[in-house]
């Protein structure tokens, strides 16, 4: 059954979520660039306006945002990446509050957003090869669909999955929070991944 949404709040704001042992809930992190659409998708899911923070400037998030739903289980609002300009820096950026993150070991899945409108950016597969090298289960969701043709939509949807063939990500699905859609598909997942744990 899919995850149904019955109450949603804010928890904290972490610079270094490994220092503050939280009460063990599983995880479901949204990672991706600046500017992709994580707290706006946040939102969505959640059926709440403003919850998370959204800014049409880049860099609105920085610190690690923990929000409790149904208080079953956390949305992580991340950070997004792209601030790096070369795989270096962006190696620097995951070894430092992301990755550390990312690595603290909980029970965890993670949203990997992508604007549709560029497919996956070098960063991005990066991103995934990171997330896929230390087995974290990857969902990817490709945004701002509606800034897209029908016909568009449905092209980048299947270049996507070409493009993410040889990495074992679990589903890749698109996304919009103007027409709402993917909310039904990524709810309906996280409902049967929590239910296998
Ligand atoms: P950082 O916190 O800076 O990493 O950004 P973020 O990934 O959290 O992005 P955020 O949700 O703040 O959204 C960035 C901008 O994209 C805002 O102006 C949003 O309104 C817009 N946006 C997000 N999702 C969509 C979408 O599905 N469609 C359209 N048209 N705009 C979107
Ligand atoms: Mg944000």
């Amino acid at each position: 059954m899919a995850l149904i949404i019955k109450h949603s709040e804010f928890l904290t704001s972490l610079a270094d979520p490994r220092r503050l042992p939280l009460p063990e809930l599983p995880e479901v992190a949204f990672v991706g660039r600046s500017n992709v659409g994580k707290s706006s998708l946040i939102n969505l899911l959640l059926g709440r306006k403003a919850l998370a923070k959204v800014s049409g400037k880049p860099g609105k998030t920085r610190l690690v945002n923990y929000f409790t739903v149904n208080r079953e289980l956390y949305f992580v609002d991340l950070p997004g990446y792209g601030w790096a300009r070369t795989s270096r820096e962006l190696r620097a950026e995951w070894a430092g509050m992301i990755g550390g993150y990312l690595t603290s070991p909980r029970r965890r899945l993670v949203v990997q957003l992508t604007d549709a409108r560029h497919l996956l950016t070098r960063l991005d597969r990066q991103s995934v090869e990171w997330l896929c090298y230390h087995m974290i289960p990857t969902v990817v969701a490709l945004t701002k669909m509606d800034k897209l043709s029908k016909a568009e939509q449905e092209k980048v949807l299947l270049s996507a999955r070409r493009q993410l063939k040889p990495y074992p990500v679990k589903q890749v699905l698109g996304c919009s929070t103007k027409t709402r859609r993917g909310r039904d598909d990524l709810l309906g997942f996280l409902g049967a991944w929590l239910r296998d744990k």
